[in-house]
């Protein structure tokens, strides 16, 4: 068992939590440093609401244990643990105004009016909606009795704030508002956060650092930008962005890269210093659509070259993602052209033959799928 080191704030080590076949949370171990950003991230159902619940207090584990700041949680009930969390169907009083709302946080903690008025209005700073005390919560917008909400949870000064889909109620475009400021809120607090959503964007966006989970299990855990660009597994390179994958087998290497023989593509080469890549063994190629440059004129022949013709253009307005044939229609790749001085439109419009090529480290090398 790994030894627990000076930054882990937020220890989880092998839980587990099955009702009855259900392993909904299946030998799990991470752990959060203090003051970080740290996003579950992964499909309805694979165990990211069950996992907090535990880590809150809400629920036993079948097994393993949960520390904060070295302590073990697992005698000590939901109020007694230094956590706070909040819910996605988020639960405000209508009938009650936005100051009783926030100090219902306070409840139990039996303060002096004066005292729970600064903390009520320290939160409502927070948030960004101060002065509003007063006002009756049904009167508020979706977005701003999000906040309610979050400045309920914040009212109590927690060490740790878990968010369950917390945003997951609003519209897109608030939605998107709400998560630039949930982030600046949480570096500025210095609270730290552990964020639960389905959606990759949201988390690659808001966070320090993310647990792909999928079935119970966490996958993966990295920076946004280590899961999006060196993914090591089939499901975290498709479920973060889109993928090309093409199923092959390694005929050579050369100089640390890999010659790949695909029946979709023909031959690939790819630059990889990955360890255990070895001659003949089945892999599948994973390629970044936007890692692909699409031309109209001919390109040198040379590796990862292809010339191909356009099936399907949709085009989003800032871009165009294409759907090109290719190796005599025996591959399909889906390419993404950025829309510079009406480049997408022009590409995508005249739906004819079009040169592909990547580079050698545009690719990368996964296990093949096993079933
Ligand atoms: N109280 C429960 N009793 C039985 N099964 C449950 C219970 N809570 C969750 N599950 C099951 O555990 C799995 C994980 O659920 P959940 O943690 O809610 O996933 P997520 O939050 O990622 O959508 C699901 O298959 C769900 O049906
Ligand atoms: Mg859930």
């Amino acid at each position: 068992m790994k030894a627990m080191s000076e930054h882990d704030f937020i220890s989880v080590r092998n839980l587990s939590k099955h009702f009855g076949p259900i392993k909904a949370v299946d030998d799990v171990s991470f752990d959060i440093r203090r003051g970080e950003f740290f996003s579950l991230l992964g499909p309805s159902g694979c165990g990211k609401t069950t996992l907090m619940r535990i880590i809150a207090g809400f629920q036993e584990a079948t097994a393993g244990d949960v520390r904060i700041d070295g302590q073990p949680m697992g005698n000590i009930p939901p109020h007694a643990r230094p956590v706070n969390m909040v819910f996605q169907n988020y639960a405000i009083f209508p009938h009650l105004t936005v100051q009783q709302n926030i100090a219902f946080g306070l409840r139990k903690e039996r303060l002096p009016k004066q005292e729970m008025n600064r903390r009520v209005e320290e939160a409502l700073e927070m948030i960004k909606l101060p002065g509003y005390g007063p006002r009756s919560a049904n009167q508020l917008s979706g977005g701003q009795q999000q906040r309610i909400a979050l400045a309920r949870a914040l009212v109590k000064r927690p060490k740790v704030l878990l968010l369950d889909e917390p945003l997951g109620a609003l519209d897109k475009k608030l939605r998107e508002q709400m998560q630039l400021e949930l982030r600046d809120l949480q570096k500025s607090v210095g609270i730290t956060f552990v964020f639960v959503t389905h959606d990759q964007e949201e988390a690659m966006t808001m966070s320090d650092r993310i647990a792909v989970m999928n079935e119970g299990r966490a996958l993966e855990i990295g920076t946004p930008s280590q899961l999006y660009e060196r993914p090591g597994s089939h499901f975290v390179a498709d479920f973060l962005g889109s993928m090309n994958f093409f199923d092959g087998r390694i005929v050579g290497i050369e100089n640390g890269a890999a010659l790949v023989e695909t029946k979709e593509l023909g031959r690939v080469v790819i630059n990889s210093s990955a360890a255990g890549i070895e001659r003949d063994s089945n892999v599948v190629v994973a390629i970044r659509p936007e890692n692909i440059s699409v031309s109209t004129e001919p390109v040198k022949e040379g590796s990862n070259t292809l010339r191909g013709y356009v099936d399907t253009a949709a085009f989003l307005g800032d871009r165009s993602h294409l759907y090109v044939s290719v190796n005599d229609g025996h591959g399909k790749i889906l390419t993404l052209v950025q829309n510079l001085g009406g480049e997408a439109s022009r590409i995508g419009g005249q739906s004819g033959e079009v040169w592909l090529s990547w580079n050698e480290d545009a690719g990368i090398l996964l296990p093949a799928k096993t079933r």
